[in-house]
């Protein structure tokens, strides 16, 4: 909000002060990152002074001269090489900390142009497993979507399950000889899971199995009814199961159109790519080829091969005439595309899958498609033990059992703590803990560096974690419970102490801080942010009274905890955790 107030008016003064920008040059202002010489900065007249050859600091004065911010700062000042220094001034603060306590988007301002923006995310595979990775892409997915759907945009989210692939071979032939039907009503992912894995493992052990189930497969590919409706069983029962996890974390999807949602696209289409003359046949299979338009570096249809570059191609259709994840991923696009007129496609899917995402994005850019596909790519979480996440018993962990092991924690922590609070209360909070810990122990992550996975870590209420910003939001509350709804808030402020504008400053970044996060796809930034202005928050608190103030300090100190406490909400809010008015 001031960054972009103060860049439009630095450049308006370059136009004032008749300096011709040279071409691709926009000036623009940072926040300071020493806030000694002011809140936010300029090089631009550092940068412009190179390229035309003149003195930095004249230029950097002239600017000033030019510059009409008496509205937002108390001080200009040029500093070192040619720095322009801008302080804001405790009025346009005051201002700012006004809008925050009544403004539905607590200050944050829309997006100028809404896009249309379909997030894919979460997509476990049915009858398989589902990973840790399926984690990481359930809780980035979902924050993304509610930053870009909270700054304006119109956002669609998609759950792309694998319910269409080999893996139903294997469950198939094991459902019709080894399915437990009693453990398939207590808990079906777990038995389809189970049955898939026993069914694994004998194919890999004896070539027959294997084939049994390649046989399988095909007859349900050709429509066999038996095997059909036995998929659609696993489907239907592993989505009503899925729902009721995603119910319990507040996660909401607004399709399911999963992978055999296109099954019948998929013959048209390797058809339409043929004649487009954008796939070929090779060796019986339909493939996608290099057409040599961008350099080999860069190009996902060729791999590098000693000192040579060797053709990479993405299958479209096998020699067998089955179709793979890539084709369903084609026709996927041509759909969002058409039927959503999709400005941007978010892939919220780990980083093994980058090669897929390549070719796909390629092939579908060949055909024409402009939309803007982005492959939100993250590693893997680790065990506290640095090596792959495994549960207490050796399996690999699913979110469920993470959840409920997370809640559990969270409520016996509850116990210890025993402050009058009732038993269906401490089960709310535990749920809003435990909740909260591990989507913020993920989100608070560097989306693409692997993390490790630690119960005590992020359970703690110190530290980056839920519990510590939830504490934060509970005290900022709890002023206002003292009060007991005496208080009516005024827009008569004045922000004289250090630590008072220091927090509004804070509170007034969180205008940057929510737009800045879908720069780059980054979720952590929020955290991080959220984090500082808790941090800042308490320094505040310690250093001002807040209750034993009079006046307009009283009026201007509670504004200051109301808007910290709307922040703190709706930022959490962001990245899909709930707050709790006690704990
Ligand atoms: N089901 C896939 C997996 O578990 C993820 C799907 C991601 N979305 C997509 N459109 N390919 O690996």
């Amino acid at each position: 909000m001031f960054r972009a107030l103060l860049t439009s008016r630095l450049q308006a003064a370059f136009t004032a002060a008749g300096i011709d920008l040279p071409e691709g040059f926009t000036p623009g202002v940072v926040i300071a990152s020493d806030t000694r010489f002011g809140d936010y900065q300029s090089n631009a007249a550092m940068i412009l002074a190179k390229q035309l050859k003149t003195n930095p600091r004249a230029l950097a004065e002239q600017i000033k001269a030019a510059l009409q911010v008496e509205d937002l700062c108390e001080k200009i000042t040029v500093d070192g090489p040619g720095f322009l220094n801008l302080t804001l001034s405790p009025a346009a603060l005051a201002q700012r900390l006004s809008v925050i306590v009544k403004d539905d988007h607590v200050g944050v301002p829309q997006v100028e142009k809404a896009k249309t923006i379909v997030v894919d995310f979460s997509a476990p595979n049915i009858a398989k497993p589902m990973h840790v990775g399926h984690i990481r892409s359930t809780f980035i997915g979902d924050s993304l979507a509610r930053v870009a759907r909270f700054i304006g945009h119109k956002v669609i989210t998609d759950n792309h399950v694998g319910d269409w692939g080999t893996q139903f071979g294997m469950i198939i032939h094991g459902w019709k000889t080894q399915l437990d039907q009693s453990k398939l009503k207590a808990d079906p992912i777990h038995e389809l899971v189970s049955v898939y894995k026993a069914v694994n493992a004998a194919a890999n052990a004896d070539e027959a199995v294997l084939e049994i189930c390649k046989g399988e497969l095909v007859k349900l590919q050709q429509g066999d009814a038996e095997n059909l409706g036995i998929w659609k069983e696993c489907v239907r029962l592993t989505l009503e199961q899925l729902e009721k996890v995603y119910g319990a974390l507040d996660i909401k999807f607004d399709h399911y159109l999963g992978e055999s949602f296109y099954n019948d696209a998929l013959a048209p289409l390797v058809a339409e790519m043929l004649n487009q003359g954008i796939a070929t046949i090779s060796e019986g299979a339909t493939v996608v080829f290099s057409d040599g338009s961008v350099k080999p570096e860069n190009d996902p249809f060729l791999i590098r091969d000693k000192d040579e570059w060797k053709p990479a191609p993405c299958i479209i259709r096998k020699g067998d005439g089955g179709y793979l994840y890539a084709t369903t991923d084609l026709a996927t696009i041509d759909y969002r595309v058409k039927e959503w007129q999709a400005d941007e496609i978010w892939y919220v899917v780990g980083a093994p899958q980058q090669l897929h995402f390549r070719q796909v994005f390629a092939a579908a850019q060949r055909r024409g498609i402009t939309t803007k596909m982005i492959h939100i790519a993250f590693g893997s979480i680790l065990g506290p033990d640095g090596k792959m996440f495994k549960t207490r018993s050796g399996e690999t962990v699913g979110l469920l059992e993470v959840i409920d092991e997370a809640i559990e924690r969270a409520r016996t922590a509850a116990d210890e703590k025993e402050q009058g609070l009732s038993a269906d209360e401490k089960d709310e909070i535990a749920r809003i803990i435990g909740n909260g810990s591990v989507k913020y122990a993920e989100l608070s992550q560097n989306r693409l560096t692997d993390y490790k996975f630690s119960w005590d870590k992020m359970l703690s209420l110190q530290g980056n974690t839920a519990p510590y910003l939830i504490n934060a939001y509970v005290r900022t509350r709890s002023i206002f419970r003292k009060l007991d709804g005496e208080v009516t808030l005024t827009d008569d402020l004045a922000i004289t102490e250090p630590a008072e504008r220091v927090l509004a400053m804070k509170l007034a970044q969180f205008a940057e801080n929510a737009h800045d996060i879908l720069d780059d796809h980054r979720p952590n930034l929020l955290a991080n942010y959220l984090y500082e202005l808790a941090d800042t928050y308490h320094s505040f608190y310690e250093a001002c009274h807040v209750l034993r103030s009079e006046g307009t300090a009283r009026n201007t100190r509670l504004t200051l905890c109301e808007a910290t406490s709307r922040v703190l909400k709706t930022g959490l809010g962001l990245l899909g955790i709930q707050t709790t008015e006690r704990m």
